[in-house]
């Protein structure tokens, strides 16, 4: 154990933090949970980090990397210790979506029956503040998550994506709504029906993203936030940021039932197997609209 630099120059982790191959999330000695997709440090501020740790497959989120992240984040949340939560990838994806191996010889009735995006509605019941620190890919699913998170600091090296149509699919995670509630109508409708990236400039001017920092320095500048918003009174940050989502969600549900319903559905069809075969064998779709 001992002092952990995570990142150069980035915070020393401290208390119970340790880093190895695996991640593992220690509180106040208690607990001892070993991860395999995600590493976990409690760092001094009252900050708790989850780096998302599949770099090969850069970041793609399965089923067990989303379960692990969501036990973590609530592990932390519940830790009166731990004052504001930051989620990152690594410098060249925070993450580039759902897991497309996964997911290609599903059908409908097994993504039904799988229902992995709970896990993804785990994170939006959080009740302490959780900050993305955003670099590289944040595409698909990935930005989905990323925009469960309360806010978004992005390295200038960031890009935003909904590529799902180029599979065969649609947003299954949330995207279709609060994409469009984030830049508007006009924009989500190209991002997410013609595959339009946003740079993080681009993030910036449309309201995605709260600021863009140099690559250098995206996760430090996340913390430092992080620090601020864990030092201020603890219930009213709480219950300041379920107002906010209170205002927000409302109007939310119907589309988010709405969306993983047609999502699902689409596993009916041939479309989603052959973009997902095509993605895998490295070779272009050939669309058949059914
Ligand atoms: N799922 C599974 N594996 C993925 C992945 C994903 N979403 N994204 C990347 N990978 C894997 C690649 O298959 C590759 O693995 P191999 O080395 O074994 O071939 C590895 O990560 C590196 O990727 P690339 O070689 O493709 O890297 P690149 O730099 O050439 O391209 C990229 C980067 C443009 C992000 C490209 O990887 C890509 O297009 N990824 C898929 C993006 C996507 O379609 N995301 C949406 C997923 S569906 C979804 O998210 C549904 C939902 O709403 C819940």
């Amino acid at each position: 154990m001992g002092h952990v630099h995570a990142g150069s120059g980035g915070p020393v982790a401290i208390l119970y933090s340790q880093k190895c191959r695996t991640g593992f999330a220690q509180g106040k000695g208690k607990s001892l949970m070993a991860y395999e997709n995600i590493l976990v440090e409690r760092l001094e501020g009252r900050v708790g980090l989850v780096r998302l740790n599949r770099p090969k497959a850069l970041n793609a989120l399965n089923a067990q990397l989303m379960r692990e992240l969501a036990d973590a984040l609530h592990e932390l949340d519940r830790d009166d210790a731990i004052g504001c939560l930051v989620l990152t990838g690594n410098d060249r994806a925070f993450a580039a979506g759902a897991d497309i191996k996964e997911m290609a010889e599903a059908s409908a009735i097994d993504m039904l029956n799988r229902d992995n995006i709970a896990q993804w509605d785990r994170l939006a019941a959080l009740r302490k503040p959780l900050i993305a620190a955003v670099s590289g890919w944040c595409l698909g699913g990935g930005l989905e998550l990323a925009m469960i998170c309360d806010m978004i600091v992005a390295s200038e090296s960031a890009r935003f994506g909904q590529p799902e149509i180029t599979i065969g699919i649609m947003p299954g995670a949330g995207g279709t709504q609060r994409l469009t509630r984030a830049v508007g109508k006009a924009i989500a409708m190209e991002m997410i029906l013609n595959n339009r990236n946003l740079s993080a400039d681009e993030a910036a001017r449309f309201g995605l993203v709260n600021r863009v920092v140099p690559p250098e320095i995206y996760l430090d500048e996340t913390l430092k936030l992080a620090r601020e918003i864990a030092s201020r009174a603890p219930i009213a940050v709480r219950l300041a940021k379920e107002a906010i989502n209170k205002a927000f969600e409302n109007t939310l549900a119907e589309g988010i039932a709405t969306e993983r319903r047609n999502f699902y559905f689409l596993f009916a069809t041939e479309d989603q197997k052959e973009g997902m075969a095509a993605f895998i064998a490295k070779r272009d779709p050939q669309w058949k609209g059914r």
